[in-house]
């Protein structure tokens, strides 16, 4: 691992490839996760374009355009076809694992290609979520899980990955180079913020509980509506909690396990954070179908811990 008390003046020097190697991640792994970095510049460049357009837009030649998301998997999609490195792609955007390479590879992605995309029309950040696994997915999260990363499109672009040696942040320069900006993030025992999805009124007994007592405590909340910049604020933040809960008409949730929550959960860990569905480490629970979805709460472990045990403790 690179110096943990590396100074400000050398660190903006160091690009995420030279991260990569001096922490001794494996080549191809290597290769890989530096890939999907680039192809967050194309996405960059394709949300630029869209001039925050939607789905099913046409263009002013009467074209149809393609939904932001779709193109983005498209473009992620192609990067990665023939890279060597990726036998499967599993996307958000798709119905099926496509079989992207020759089938001796080592690598099989999960993807939310352009999360929270309905925000783009505010010019609210949003991002792109990356599993990297050696098994087929779904499967067990802990067991397969060998990386995962998330690129933030706001007013910077940067991107956080974790390869099972800490979380680290890199920021695009004006160069296009990866430069490390936060090395081992690591999560304070306890934050001060919260971000809450879902409709106070669908609540549960026990979240009810629960958000009561962060209240209580002194909690701000902070809730973009973006799944990537609001893990990315207790990231850079240093603690605090996101949660979406178990909802009355929606016991499972909105969040998909393997595609947004997974990836999520590896990365937190990683800044000594946790994650939970309430009773279960989400890194724990097998994923019966792709497009699965449970409730979380993840980021720092105090609060992610009371949320244990208000549903240890109560009744729903
Ligand atoms: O899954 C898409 C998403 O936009 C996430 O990025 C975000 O956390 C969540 O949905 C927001 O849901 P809601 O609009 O119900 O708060």
């Amino acid at each position: 691992m690179l110096n943990n008390n590396i100074s400000d003046a050398t660190k903006y020097f160091i690009d995420l490839r030279r991260h990569m190697w001096v922490a001794g991640i494996e080549l191809d792994l290597r290769r890989l996760i530096w890939q999907i970095a680039v192809t967050g510049k194309y996405i960059s460049a394709k949300i630029h374009e869209s001039n925050r357009k939607l789905a099913g837009l046409k263009n002013i030649y009467d074209e149809e355009q393609l939904a932001l998301d779709r193109s983005s998997d498209r473009i992620l999609r192609n990067q990665l076809e023939f890279s060597g490195f990726v036998r499967e792609y599993a996307s958000e955007e798709l119905d099926e694992i496509i079989k992207i390479g020759k089938g001796d590879e080592k690598y099989y992605i999960t993807a939310d290609p352009l999360d929270g995309s309905s925000l783009v029309d505010t010019n609210l950040a949003i991002g792109t979520i990356i599993g990297i696994h050696n098994e087929p997915v779904p499967s067990q999260g802990r067991k397969s899980m060998v990386a995962a990363l998330y690129i933030t499109y706001g007013p910077l672009i940067t991107m956080v990955y974790s390869a099972g040696k800490g979380t680290h942040e890199f920021v695009l320069n004006r160069e296009g180079e990866y430069v490390l900006s936060e090395e081992n993030i690591t999560l304070k025992q306890r934050g001060s913020i919260y971000s809450i999805g879902g409709l106070k009124r669908d609540w549960t007994e026990n979240h009810a509980r629960y958000v009561g007592f962060l209240d209580d405590e002194g909690y701000k909340l902070r809730y973009s509506g973006g799944f990537v910049p609001d893990i990315n604020q207790i990231m850079i933040k240093r603690g605090g909690v996101f949660t979406y809960p178990a909802l009355k008409n929606s016991p499972n949730g909105k969040l998909r396990l393997v595609f947004e929550l997974q990836p999520m959960a590896f990365l937190v860990e990683q800044a000594g954070g946790r994650a939970t569905d309430g009773t279960r480490d989400i890194l724990d629970i097998t994923a019966e179908t792709l497009d699965q979805r449970n409730p979380i709460y993840i980021g720092s472990p105090f609060e992610v811990e009371k949320a244990r045990e208000f549903f240890a403790a109560g009744k729903d």
